[in-house]
């Protein structure tokens, strides 16, 4: 076969004229990942960005890939062509076979053979990553490698710009909070990138709560074949997050009774295939539910004040109490032990359940940062405890939990001091809405998908001196 003659120049030409038009960001670096493609007469390119934690790679835009190879799951960056986080050009002669291949049957069935690969920088970081593919095994020559190196350079140059005024547009809006705007500037994080691709505000608001819990996620990273016709895909499914430390997959669905039908008879479809794969669904209009822990702001305070019903009174608590103290003592013996509680709804609960316990015990309080208006801001300890409990036997007491993303980050921390054991013991168990799936030891009470306050369980700040846990009046935080 006759080897295609290409002028190069040309294709130098046109990625340069595309950087500088004026058309969308997401539609010009497609452009040029098509004019790479043409000009080299390859397969196919990959224009793909960092996650928030840097541990995966997302793709923000491709040309002549198949929606199933894009989307083939996870694409870890310090496993698959490991070098280019080292700054350097990858290649590698044959997917299928080659060990830095992530997805050697994905490229198999792709009919991908040659992947060369370049890091995607801004100020002075890598980014991301420029990934070519290409269906016979090929070795590019010096000239092609010019051009790739043109293309990721202009490439960078486009996402920093494009960063940059996304974080002016940012602060034009909030231009009364005065951010120190030199220190933004020289730190651009790739998170403001990859949260642009949502199809859904709630999406988005979603995934700020998994960033603040320091939860890595990945955005519609990985589609299912559900159906097939004659061996051809005919049907996909795409959860909407992948949270690769957890390898859980998040579907956020919506009420909506034409929606649902389809979308559950998809997630049974994807079940039945794929029982290995770990899905949750959560309802997009749970949000508002979910964010009441964090105080956001009622409609009227005023309007309606109070509790619907109570759930569990006084006396309920304490028999309930007694009981998980009596096994609690049980088990630990005459073991030293260490409670620890994060403030503040646990101190009714915590100075009821050690009054309860008849083995040697001390205690121990946290305070944690909650989930605020702030986008940068991120979880963190605001007080530890303060001793040693290297060695030690600790329970972490808790109120209640919920999506289990506050304990997940508690106990981790808690493991890096190395106690002899860590359980937990929580009064409330709020298990329709987790996402998180926390070991619970002891629990007191299993309770349904509503807010509750009472016996030191607040709604800004109020509540927490009622006698008994009562659900919180619906209309307060709708
Ligand atoms: P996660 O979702 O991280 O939440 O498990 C745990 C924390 O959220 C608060 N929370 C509540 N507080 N009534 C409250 O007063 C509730 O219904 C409720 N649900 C969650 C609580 O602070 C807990 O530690
Ligand atoms: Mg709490």
């Amino acid at each position: 076969m006759e080897k295609k003659v290409v002028d190069y120049s040309q294709a130098f030409t046109q990625i340069a004229k595309t950087a500088n038009a004026n058309i969308p960001f997401k539609k010009a670096l497609n452009s040029i990942a098509k004019t790479a493609t043409k000009s080299m007469d390859v397969a196919g390119c990959a224009i793909m960005l960092l996650s928030s934690e840097k541990g995966y790679l997302t793709v923000l835009t491709a040309y002549g890939l198949s929606d199933m190879f894009i989307r083939k799951g996870a694409l870890n960056a310090h496993k698959s062509l490991p070098e280019i986080m080292k700054g350097k050009i990858a290649y590698i002669a044959d997917a299928t076979r080659d060990k830095r291949a992530q997805y050697p049957r994905e490229a198999e069935m792709e009919n991908i053979r040659s992947v060369i690969g370049l890091p995607l920088t801004g100020k002075g970081e890598i980014v991301g990553e420029f990934r070519v593919y290409t269906h016979e095994p090929k070795i590019f020559s010096n000239k092609e490698k010019q051009i790739l190196l043109y293309a990721a350079n202009i490439i960078s140059m486009m996402i920093e710009k494009y960063e940059l005024s996304r974080l002016l547009e940012g602060e034009k809006r909030t231009s009364t909070v005065r951010t120190r705007r030199s220190d933004k500037l020289t730190k651009l994080p790739p998170s403001t990138l990859h949260t642009s691709n949502f199809s859904h505000p709630s999406e988005e608001k979603f995934a700020r709560l998994l960033d603040f819990y320091r939860l890595e996620w990945l955005y519609e990273t990985r589609s299912f074949p559900i159906g097939w016709d004659n061996g051809k895909v005919i049907e996909m499914f795409t959860p909407d997050f992948y949270l690769p430390e957890l390898d859980l997959y998040i579907e956020l669905t919506t009420l909506k009774q034409s929606l649902i039908t389809e979308k559950n008879r998809k997630i049974r479809m994807l079940k039945e295939i794929y029982p290995e794969v770990n899905i949750k669904l959560l309802n997009k209009g749970d949000y508002q539910k979910m964010l009441a822990k964090y105080g956001y702001a009622p409609v009227n305070l005023n309007k309606v004040r109070g509790v619907d019903h109570v759930l569990f009174n006084h006396s309920q608590i304490q028999e309930r109490i007694r009981t998980v103290a009596k096994q609690i003592s049980l088990e630990y013996g005459d073991k030293q032990l260490i409670l620890i509680g994060v403030l503040k709804g646990v101190f009714c609960f915590m100075a009821d359940l050690m009054r309860h316990l008849n083995i040697p015990v001390t205690v121990e309080f946290m305070g944690i940062s909650y989930y605020g208006k702030d986008p940068d801001q991120k979880v963190k300890i605001t007080m530890d405890v303060d001793r040693n409990i290297a060695g030690c036997h600790i329970l972490m007491v808790e109120d209640i939990v919920d999506t289990g993303m506050t304990l997940n980050y508690v106990l981790k921390h808690l493991m890096s001091y190395n106690p002899a054991s860590l359980k937990v013991c929580t009064l409330l168990d709020k298990r329709v809405r987790r996402i998180i799936d926390v070991t619970l030891d002891y629990t007191g009470f299993e309770i349904p998908d509503e807010f509750v306050v009472g016996y030191g369980l607040d709604y800004c700040g109020e509540y927490r001196n009622l006698p008994f846990i009562g659900v919180l009046d619906p209309r307060i935080i709708e």
